[in-house]
């Protein structure tokens, strides 16, 4: 089934010719994309879903350079259908080293727990976009056809070569003031990620968070901004996905509800946790910046009213990473990162492939 003609699901009229337009400038034949899932995208879910008429994605934000090219080349040699390539814009911060020392002084008796003590310093784990222009440089050389963007804009010239380049950007907002941002800056679609997203939020400034719907969000950007919109954040299924679409998106973006595809990264614990324990809450406590994974012991032990501020992102990520390590060698796995959003409860156990399938019967229905 093709949806690239008006075939039959929400309010059209004008919608018919925007939504024509998405899917031209991807090239692809459903308006449905794979979110990008740093540490769980892998070049199979990405093929597998650009294989299926949908725009597959390699979360690339916590990768290196080498490792970033490995996975683009990977994913070229399964499918000739177009993909995207996702970075981290997070502006660099500096550490607060008293911050950093009194995070760890707080976690120490969780890594006793486990007969291990926390590292004396806490290392910027992930590369900003921004950085420098190495990981441009990658994309201007393998040529995806689009990249995305959390936590920011990638700055003037960098936007500029990727559209020399006829690369189609993308940047997630959570609100609107960061839409108009987006937009301003000459950014081509805008990802509406809603406060239900599973995952990372993309805002920029995480003091100023207005934890709007993804349903209001939609409506929102769509009134005040004029750039293509995709929603994203608790969607499951082919209803929600015309529901947004009917209020103004012009295609969806999906990332629990891949998780748990044979070709995703996720370890057993994870899907285990995804099944049996589908409830979610936001925390800043595991990377610095605020989160939406599992209920586990991040949000039932850690988080208290009286712990101390986390340090910057992703400093607070290294001390994380680590305590999960020498947590789940002891056999517990309740300081994973398990990211999902609020409506995991709906997630089924079915192929990327038939995923897509599904969702387009759905969203004719
Ligand atoms: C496991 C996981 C990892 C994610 N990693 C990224 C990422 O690397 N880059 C990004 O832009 N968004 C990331 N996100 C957020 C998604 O882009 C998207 O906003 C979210 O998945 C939508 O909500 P949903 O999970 O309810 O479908 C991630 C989400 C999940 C679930």
């Amino acid at each position: 089934m093709h949806l690239f003609n008006n075939s039959g699901y929400g309010d059209k009229k004008h919608r018919v010719h925007e939504n024509m337009s998405i899917l031209q400038q991807l090239e692809i034949k459903h308006p449905i994309l794979l979110a990008p899932m740093a540490g769980v995208s892998t070049p199979e879910l990405a093929a597998e879903v650009s294989n299926s008429g949908g725009l597959g994605s390699l979360g690339l934000g916590a990768s290196n350079l080498s490792s970033a090219r490995e996975q683009i080349l990977q994913t070229q040699a399964l499918t000739d259908a177009p993909f995207q390539v996702n970075f981290f814009c997070h502006q660099p911060q500096v550490l607060n080293e008293q911050e950093a020392q009194c995070w760890i002084n707080y976690l120490k008796p969780e890594f006793e727990r486990f007969n291990a003590t926390p590292p004396q310093a806490l290392d910027c784990i992930y590369p900003s976009f921004l950085d420098n222009d190495d990981f441009l440089n990658l994309i201007l050389e393998t040529q995806p056809k689009a990249a995305s963007f959390h936590f920011g804009i990638p700055s003037t010239h960098q936007i500029q070569a990727l559209k020399n380049s006829g690369i189609i950007t993308l940047v997630s907002a959570t609100n609107l003031t960061e839409a108009k941002a987006i937009e301003a800056a000459g950014i081509d679609i805008i990802i509406a990620q809603g406060i239900e997203a599973g995952g990372h939020r993309g805002i920029f400034n995480a003091d100023m968070d207005g934890a709007v719907r993804t349903a209001d969000l939609v409506q929102l950007i769509n009134q005040h901004c004029k750039k293509p919109v995709i929603a994203a954040g608790g969607i499951m299924n082919g209803r929600q996905a015309r529901q947004l679409m009917n209020l103004g998106a012009q295609a969806v973006q999906l990332g629990t509800a891949f998780v748990q595809c044979k070709t995703s990264n996720a370890n057993a614990a994870y899907r285990q946790a995804l099944l049996n324990q589908p409830l979610t809450q936001i925390t800043s406590s595991i990377s610095g910046r605020p989160a939406r994974g599992i209920i586990n012991h991040w949000h039932t032990q850690i988080d208290h009213p009286e712990r101390p501020s986390v340090p910057a992102y992703p400093y607070t990520y290294d001390l994380a990473k680590q305590l999960h390590a020498v947590a789940n060698q002891m056999g517990d796995h309740g300081f994973g990162a398990f990211w999902a959003g609020s409506n995991v409860a709906q997630i089924r156990e079915i192929e990327a492939r038939d995923l897509i399938n599904q969702l387009v019967l759905e969203m004719c229905e």
